[in-house]
């Protein structure tokens, strides 16, 4: 007999994001129906709160009065958005239009975060822009932000990190080939595109989630897609569809997916999942892994976000090798797919993960740490053309230990999932990150605690 769970995940992050920023800077009001109401969500809301729009309501219906693409007001001070690296990314895109000067600040964490990649595009589009070459939070009261000299060339290595201070003006419109697959960067050069005379187009090694590109069409932007490579010809001026939904977040459903896996007797029903086919990655590995999951009810409207319900019922998973090209449709869910091969029967080798290192945290290393801690064989590899890989041989009879979420939102919960199955429990310190994208998360996952009947070890 299996024993039948329900999951409520919350709305897209990702989506929740681009729906502020696109209904603030359009002309009319926008209903935002299921937004999410996590930390990162109020920090965009609140940049664009304080550039003067008005946005009212709670989570299941948010109003958005858009002032039009050249409405937002210089803010009476800094911008601070915490720990928010998709704000801190693809906003300076629609700075970079503005004709005013602007400084955006973050926590610690967000200040160590690499922001060249969008500085120079934006650079090239005649922003200017300028940020620390080192890594380091700065005291508020004392910030020093100027020391990037204007034209000054890096060094190899060298990066730039917030604090970041945008000054807009007039755009010109560029063809970037960015060399990294990255959706932030993508989406903040689009939106850059929006106040820029001409074709804008970007192009990347694989593509990245479109959820920028999809929403853009529903402001009535006339975007073209051919492969890796989006183009449209500005200025636009976009206008509100009158409504958006959004979508729950795949990238959470992902700790309810792994666990339905791994967990004894058990099936879950996860509804209302996004399944964007650039985010489903983590469906398409578990499922080579041998997991037994399905998707339902699917709802699926042209230029819109793709949904439908998810159901997993436990799996023999077993170890495989994951390719550079999986990696990049499941970049964000890569903790709890190791965790899931830490418990699959053989090895699973993942290549292509050197984009893990500059995430909230270097989740490698948290993760890697993390798992050794409660018992895992996992190990990072180097292959001289192919990079780091992670090797990770399951089926170990895992421990309890204190662990830490090393700040970050996903090795949390992902810890918190490889918990589930260990002999003794895993404590995992410093869990307030969470409420970053899933304030519920512990609530939801004690549905399947309250099911825990038996340790498995293979
Ligand atoms: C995101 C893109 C991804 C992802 C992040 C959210 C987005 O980052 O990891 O959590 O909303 O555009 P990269 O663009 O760095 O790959």
């Amino acid at each position: 007999m299996l024993k039948a769970v329900s999951i409520v995940i919350p709305p897209d992050k990702s989506i929740s994001h681009r729906a502020v920023m696109l209904a603030s800077i359009s002309e009319g009001t926008t209903c935002i129906k299921n937004l999410l109401m996590a930390e990162d969500i109020k920090c965009t809301i609140e940049a664009f709160r304080a550039m003067g729009v008005e946005i009212r309501g709670k989570g299941e219906e948010v109003i958005v009065r858009g002032v039009g693409m050249a409405g937002l007001k210089k803010p009476a001070r800094q911008i601070y958005l915490g720990n928010s690296g998709t704000t801190m990314r693809i906003l300076p895109g629609i700075l970079a239009g503005q004709d005013f000067e602007v400084v955006l600040t973050g926590d610690k964490s967000l200040s160590g975060r690499p922001m060249q990649r969008i500085v120079k595009p934006l650079k090239e589009m005649g922003a200017k822009i300028k940020g620390q070459i080192s890594a380091k939070q700065l005291d508020k009261s004392t910030m020093l932000i100027c020391q990037v000299v204007e034209g000054k060339k890096l060094k190899d290595k060298e990066d730039i990190y917030p604090p970041l201070k945008i000054k807009g003006g007039k755009l010109k419109a560029i063809k970037y080939k960015s060399k990294i697959t990255s959706a932030q960067v993508k989406s903040c050069i689009l939106l850059a595109g929006l106040y820029a005379d001409g074709v804008t187009s970007v192009s990347e090694p694989e593509k990245s989630r479109d959820h920028t590109e999809r929403m853009l069409k529903q402001f009535g932007c006339k975007v073209k897609g051919e492969g890796c490579k989006i183009s449209f010809k500005g200025p636009v001026k976009l206008k509100s569809p009158c409504a958006i939904e959004i979508p729950g977040d795949i990238s959470s459903a992902a700790f309810f997916i792994a666990a339905g896996c791994i967990l004894p007797d058990i099936k879950v029903t996860i509804k209302n999942v996004g399944i964007n086919p650039t985010r489903t990655g983590i469906l398409d590995i578990l499922k080579k892994m041998g997991a037994n999951l399905a998707i339902l009810t699917r709802l699926d409207l042209p230029d819109c976000e793709p949904s439908g319900h998810i159901v997993i019922k436990s799996s023999k998973l077993k170890g495989i090798t994951i390719s550079p090209k999986e990696v990049v449709r499941a970049i964000d869910e890569i903790p709890v797919i190791m965790v899931a091969a830490c418990f699959a029967k053989g090895r699973t080798i993942i290549r292509g993960i050197e984009e893990l290192r500059v995430k909230e945290t270097d989740r490698i290393k948290s993760m890697v740490t993390n798992l050794r801690k409660i018992g895992a064989d996992i190990k990072v590899e180097v292959a001289q053309v192919e990079g780091e890989c992670i090797v990770i041989n399951g089926g170990k009879l895992l421990h309890g230990a204190r662990v830490s979420s090393f700040g970050d939102h996903r090795t949390a919960m992902s810890m918190l999932v490889a918990g589930l199955l260990t002999k003794g429990k895993v404590i995992v310190t410093s869990l307030g990150c969470i409420n970053k994208s899933f304030p519920d998360f512990v609530k939801q996952l004690d549905t399947l605690t309250m099911l825990k009947c038996q340790v498995v070890t293979n």
